[in-house]
């Protein structure tokens, strides 16, 4: 079990759900019943990269994390960080577990700014993980959620991100994250994606890399568009896409309408 909650690190499993609502408001409803139902395609798919035990001690290495995104885990963070916005005051939710120090630097720009951060994933392996990794006075609660039903009031939050999360989804899961995302942010708040995209025709990685990334990712191909974020549910807001190495990566920051 994931819990032992010192905060202000706490991690929640269900059990500890209604003893949290207690002890640590102000979001109300800290986890719900599915939360320890493992995704279908997460058991099917990404048994190797997330579920199994092991996934944890193979793949959390800065240097192998780097290298699957061909150098560009740095550049990606930090356009991540920077698409969130200089203000980091209030509460953000991170969808998603990631390997790398991706959720400390957030973690480090939201406690110097007096926020607070709620990691959710649904595997309690990951949230240990996160945890391990977290300084135990971050101002950060890691929560076993599903992604596709979020235990937290309408508009909840003044910004989301989504970091390589929604390529993993098949399409009507990603639907439903998407769908919570936009629930959960406050109108004027802002949600954040970073994750594949198709490369332009001119870029060798659309030849070589895109057939093998379809094999391992099957779902990703739902990400990629020539143009525009044709995923992306209607009148989600104001929406600006950057490509980033050529287009194999897409930044998507969306300003939720007021
Ligand atoms: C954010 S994604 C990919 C991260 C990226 N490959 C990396 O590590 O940098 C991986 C995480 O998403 C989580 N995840 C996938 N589907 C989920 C869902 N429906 N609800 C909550 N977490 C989910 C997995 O458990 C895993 O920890």
């Amino acid at each position: 079990m994931i819990a032992n909650a010192v905060p202000p690190v706490m991690a929640f499993s269900a059990a500890e759900a209604r003893a949290a609502t207690i002890a640590a408001p102000p979001i109300a409803a800290l986890t719900n019943s599915h939360a320890a139902q493992v995704p279908e395609y997460l058991r099917r798919h990404y048994w190797w990269a997330y579920v199994h035990p092991w996934a944890v001690r193979i793949f959390e290495r800065p240097w192998l994390v780097n290298l699957i995104l061909w150098g560009n885990y740095r550049r990606l963070c930090e356009a991540a960080l920077a698409a969130l916005g200089p203000v980091m005051s209030g509460r953000t939710v991170q969808l998603a577990c990631v390997y790398g120090d991706l959720t400390n630097q957030l973690a480090d720009d939201i406690a110097e700014a007096r926020g607070s951060l709620d990691v959710i994933d649904v595997l309690p392996v990951q949230l240990a993980n996160l945890r391990e990794k977290l300084d135990p006075h971050s101002p950060v609660r890691l929560l076993q959620q599903d992604t596709t039903a979020l235990a937290a009031a309408d508009g909840s939050y003044d910004r989301a991100l989504l970091f390589f999360l929604l390529h993993e989804q098949p399409e009507e899961v990603r639907a439903r994250t998407l769908a919570e995302t936009m629930r959960v942010v406050r109108p004027g708040g802002r949600v954040v994606i970073v994750d594949f995209a198709r490369p332009s025709r001119w870029h060798p990685m659309r030849y070589f890399w895109l057939p093998i990334l379809n094999r391992l990712e099957p779902f990703a191909s739902g990400l990629w568009a020539d143009k525009g974020t044709p995923w992306l549910p209607p009148d989600v807001g104001t929406v600006t896409r950057t490509a980033v190495f050529g287009g194999l990566y897409q930044i998507v920051t969306i300003d939720r309408p007021r």
